[in-house]
C-alpha cells in the first residue's frame, strides 16, 4: 500500500487548527498553569523508563484533540501500518523503509517483496556477534599476530554519524578497544586520525551502503595505501572489513568477501545504525549490549504502532513540532541533553530530520505552499546556557526545545548531577514564566541602584517567557533508553513526513552538489576552469593560482 496523499492544508482540521491558533497565539503559558493547578498531570506521558512532560507548551486541550485530529485526517493510522509491514514507501526509490525489522524479534515475519527478511538479518547479527566477539578477547588478530588494540570506522552521512553518536554515547559501557572515525574527505582529518595509529593493531571498517561515495571510497584508499607501508596485499583480509550492499564494488577494493557484513536497500542510511552499520559499536561497547540498544529501539516501536495517538510519546511530539512549525512560523527547534554523552545527538539528528524531511515537492509532484522540515540544532547544557540560550531566552525568535535528561547519573556522582539537573529544571522553568518588570523593580528595590539606573536597567533585564519545551525525563542512560530515544525521534521524523503529505525516505537534494563537484575535480586536476557563473570561474581561478 502507498502513503496517502492528503494536502494537509485542505483538511477540514488544518482551518479548525488556523482557527484554533488565533485564540492561542496570544494566550501566555503562565495563565494556562494559573488556571489548572492539574496542568502537568494533564499534559505528560510516561512509558517505560521515559517521563515525557509537554505541559510546558502553549496548547491546551483543544489543542491536543485538534492535532490528534490531524493526524487522524491524515490517515497517519494506515502509514504506520504501510511502514511497519515492509511497503515501498519510499516511493522515488521504490523502496520499503524497514529499519524496524533490524531490531524485531527473530521470530517475527517481515516481507520485502514476498520474501520474510527476518533470517537475513539475523544471519548477520550472528555474524556480527561471532566477529566482534573475536576481536574483542583477541582471539582474531592482526597480520603480525597482536590483538587489535584501535578501530577505524571509514564512512560519512549515515554510515558514521550514527554509530559515532552511539559509541560517544555510551562511552561509559565501552570495552579496552579505541574506536575512531574518519569520515570528511578533507585529507587532513585522515591523517590526524592515522597518525597516532599502529597498522599492526588496526582494524579499519569500510561502511558504506552504496560503496560508491567519493569520501568514503577516498579515505580507505589513502589509509589502505598507509596500511601497505607496513604490510602486504594478502594482510589487507585481516585488516579490512566492510558493511555494504554493494558486494561487487567491495570485493573489486579488494576485500575479503568473508569480510562483508551486507546490509540491504530497504535501510535508509540515515537510519542505519541498527544494521550491520553499527558493527563499530558492537566492536566498541559488545555485542549484548549493541543487543539492547536495538531491544530499547523495538520496545519503542511497539509504543509507536499499539498507543492511542494522544499517548504515543512520537505522535504527541511530532504534533506538537507541526504547531509550532506550521502555525507560529517557528523556523527551528533546539535539542538540549543534559549529559555530555549525549553531544553528537543534535549532529546525528541533522542528518534524519533535515535530509527526511526538508522537502519542497508533495507526494503527487506538486511544490508544497507550506512549511515542511524544520531545522534541529543543540548542544548538551549546561555549556549550551552559556553559549546560545540568550537568545531563546530573550531574542526575537520562537524556539521550541526539547530538554533531555536523565535521573540517575552513570558515575553516582550526585555531587554534580543534582547541580546538573537543577539547571535542567531551572531552564525550562525560566523559559515558561520570564521575568516581569514589576519582578525586575522588586529586585532592585532589594539594592542601592537610583530609580534612574532601574528604571533604564529594567527592560533589559524583562524576560517575556513562554518559550515551548517538552521535558524527557529519562531513568538513566543505557545501551536501551538509548536505542528508545533515537527510536522516538525517527518516529517523529516518520509521523511529521505523512501529515506534510512529502517523501521522507530519498534525498535527491545531495546528488547535485556531488555532481557538480565531480566536474569541478576534473577542471581542478587539467588546470583548466570551463563555463560557470562569474563567481565560481572567479573563486576556482583564484584557488588554482594560488594553490
Ligand atoms: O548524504 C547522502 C547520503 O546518501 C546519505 O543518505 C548517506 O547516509 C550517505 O550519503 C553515505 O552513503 P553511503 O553509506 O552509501 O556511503
Amino acid at each position: 500500500m502507498s502513503l496517502p496523499t492528503i494536502n494537509p492544508t485542505t483538511t477540514a482540521t488544518w482551518q479548525k487548527l488556523q482557527q484554533h491558533y488565533d485564540t492561542m497565539k496570544s494566550v501566555h503559558m503562565k495563565s494556562l498553569f494559573e488556571q489548572d493547578a492539574n496542568r502537568a498531570q494533564h499534559f505528560h506521558l510516561k512509558w517505560e523508563d521515559f517521563l515525557v512532560d509537554y505541559s510546558k507548551n502553549i496548547i491546551n486541550q483543544q489543542t491536543i484533540d485538534l492535532l490528534v485530529e490531524l493526524a487522524q485526517e491524515s490517515k497517519l493510522d494506515q502509514a504506520i501500518k504501510s511502514y511497519f509491514a515492509g511497503d515501498a514507501i519510499n516511493a522515488t526509490e521504490k523502496r520499503a523503509v524497514l529499519h524496524t525489522a533490524l531490531r524485531a524479534p527473530e521470530s517475527a515475519q517481515i516481507a520485502v517483496e514476498g520474501k520474510n527478511v527476518v533470517p537475513e538479518i539475523y544471519a548477520v547479527k550472528h555474524k556480527i556477534k561471532t566477529f566482534t566477539a573475536e576481536v574483542i578477547n583477541g582471539t582474531r588478530k592482526g597480520f603480525t599476530g597482536k590483538p587489535f588494540t584501535d578501530v577505524v570506522n571509514i564512512g560519512i552521512g549515515g554510515s558514521d554519524l550514527g554509530p559515532a553518536m552511539v559509541v560517544d554515547a555510551l562511552q561509559f559501557y565501552k570495552n579496552h578497544l579505541n574506536v575512531h572515525f574518519v569520515s570528511n574527505v578533507d585529507g587532513d582529518h585522515v591523517r590526524e586520525v592515522i597518525k597516532h595509529l599502529d597498522p599492526e593493531t588496526t582494524l579499519f571498517v569500510v561502511a558504506s551502503k552504496t560503496f560508491t561515495t567519493q569520501e568514503t571510497l577516498s579515505n580507505a584508499e589513502t589509509i589502505r595505501a598507509w596500511f601497505l607501508k607496513s604490510a602486504t596485499q594478502q594482510d589487507v583480509a585481516k585488516h579490512f572489513v566492510a558493511v555494504s550492499t554493494n558486494i561487487q564494488k567491495v570485493t573489486e577494493f579488494g576485500i575479503d568477501p568473508n569480510n562483508i557484513f551486507p546490509m540491504w536497500d530497504w535501510v535508509g542510511g540515515r537510519f542505519s545504525l541498527w544494521s550491520a552499520v553499527g558493527l563499530s559499536i558492537a566492536l566498541a561497547v559488545g555485542y549484548d549490549h549493541f543487543d539492547q540498544l536495538l531491544q530499547g529501539a523495538h520496545d519503542m516501536d511497539r509504543h509507536f504502532q499499539t498507543a492511542a495517538f494522544d499517548q504515543n510519546i512520537p505522535v504527541v511530539l511530532a504534533l506538537l513540532s507541526i504547531w509550532y512549525n506550521n502555525f507560529f512560523g517557528a523556523e527551528s527547534e533546539a535539542l538540549i541533553p543534559y549529559t555530555q554523552y549525549l553531544q553528537k545527538l543534535a549532529p546525528y539528528l541533522q542528518q534524519g530530520i533535515m535530509e527526511s524531511n526538508g522537502k519542497s515537492v508533495d507526494r503527487d509532484g506538486n511544490l508544497i505552499d507550506y512549511q515542511t522540515g524544520t531545522i534541529i540544532w543543540g548542544e548538551p547544557g549546561t555549556n549550551s546556557q552559556h553559549a546560545f540560550f540568550q537568545l531563546i531566552h530573550q531574542g526575537t525568535k520562537l524556539i521550541p526545545t526539547d530538554f533531555i535528561g536523565f535521573v540517575k547519573p552513570l558515575y553516582g556522582d550526585f555531587e554534580h548531577h543534582d547541580k546538573l539537573m537543577s539547571n535542567f529544571f531551572a531552564q525550562t522553568e525560566a523559559l515558561l514564566n520570564g521575568k516581569t518588570a514589576t519582578q525586575v523593580m522588586a529586585e532592585f528595590n532589594k539594592t542601592q541602584l537610583s530609580t534612574g539606573e532601574a528604571e533604564f536597567l529594567a527592560p533589559f533585564k524583562v524576560f517575556s517567557g513562554n518559550k515551548p519545551t517538552n521535558t524527557l525525563l529519562i531513568q538513566k542512560l543505557t545501551p536501551k533508553t538509548l536505542g528508545s530515544l533515537v527510536a522516538l525521534y525517527e518516529h517523529k521524523i516518520f509521523v511529521q513526513g505523512v501529515i506534510w503529505n512529502i517523501f521522507s525516505y530519498d534525498q535527491w537534494g545531495v546528488e547535485l552538489g556531488k555532481q557538480l563537484a565531480n566536474s569541478i575535480l576534473d577542471e581542478i586536476r587539467t588546470n583548466t576552469v570551463k563555463k560557470h557563473d562569474s563567481s565560481t570561474e572567479f573563486l576556482l581561478s583564484y584557488f588554482l593560482k594560488n594553490k
